[in-house]
């Protein structure tokens, strides 16, 4: 395949898109970007530092104050906040839940936006989020939505979470589901959405090979006959 290229995947929470877009850079040989890892990584900051999650003013301040960097690490652009590499601290849903209500505000979308923007400049992309294809990147080579059923993506986080050894609660897994499902698409900024000119793939019942496979076909398709 054609280098230099832009692949923006957004979905909402479960929907599989970090194991398919990590399978999918791997096979490429491109970078992979995960920008839920950024508004993490403040939300993690905001909940150590006791920051009101609500509060436009202190989540100003919080972004101001704060520098979140991302370092190429074989092939996985980690994040860095205030030059320390946060791991797997923001992995947690307290703190996907936390990412999900900050994300809602203009000043913290705008203080990650040239971040994401340098990233995609180098080409060679897999870039994974919300607003990839809307905003971030819109002129993106290749745009996918990844969905799948509610229920599934809800199985999945509670598979995921368990296989960590995290204790977790079904019933608590699917209200925080809800949340981030409905926050993450009624917000008024850069909602979740599929731009119009994304390919939509829906992986309920389909493993991660066979989504990464749908990918390949769908560019190897488009390379063919558009160039
Ligand atoms: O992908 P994730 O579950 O790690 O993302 C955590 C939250 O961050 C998600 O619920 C909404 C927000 N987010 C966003 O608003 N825009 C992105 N591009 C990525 C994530």
């Amino acid at each position: 395949m054609e280098k230099k290229k832009i692949i923006t995947i957004d979905g909402p929470a479960g929907a599989g898109k970090s194991t398919v877009s990590k399978a999918l850079a791997k096979k490429l040989g491109y970078i992979y970007l995960d920008t839920g890892a950024l508004y993490r990584a403040l939300a993690h900051k905001a909940l150590k530092d006791k920051i009101s999650l609500e509060d436009t003013s202190a989540l100003a301040k919080l972004c101001f104050n704060t520098t979140v960097s991302l370092k190429n690490i074989d092939g996985k652009m980690v994040v860095l906040v205030d030059g320390e590499d946060v791991g797997n601290k923001i992995r947690t849903e307290e703190v996907g839940l936390a990412a999900s209500k900050i994300s809602a505000f203009t000043v913290v979308r705008k203080s990650l936006l040239n971040l994401q923007r340098e990233a995609g400049l180098q080409g060679c992309i897999v870039a994974e989020g919300r607003d990839m294809g809307s905003i971030v990147f819109p002129h993106a080579d290749y745009k996918f939505y990844l969905d799948a059923n509610v229920e599934e993506r809800i199985k999945r986080r509670y598979n995921e979470l368990l296989a960590k050894g995290a204790g977790v609660e079904y019933q608590a897994i699917q209200k925080d589901m809800m949340a981030r499902d409905y926050q993450d698409s009624k917000r008024k900024i850069a909602p979740l959405t599929a731009s119009a000119d994304a390919i939509i793939i829906d992986s309920t019942g389909l493993s991660a090979e066979g989504v990464v496979e749908k990918i390949i076909q769908h560019i190897s398709y488009h390379f063919a006959f558009k160039g």
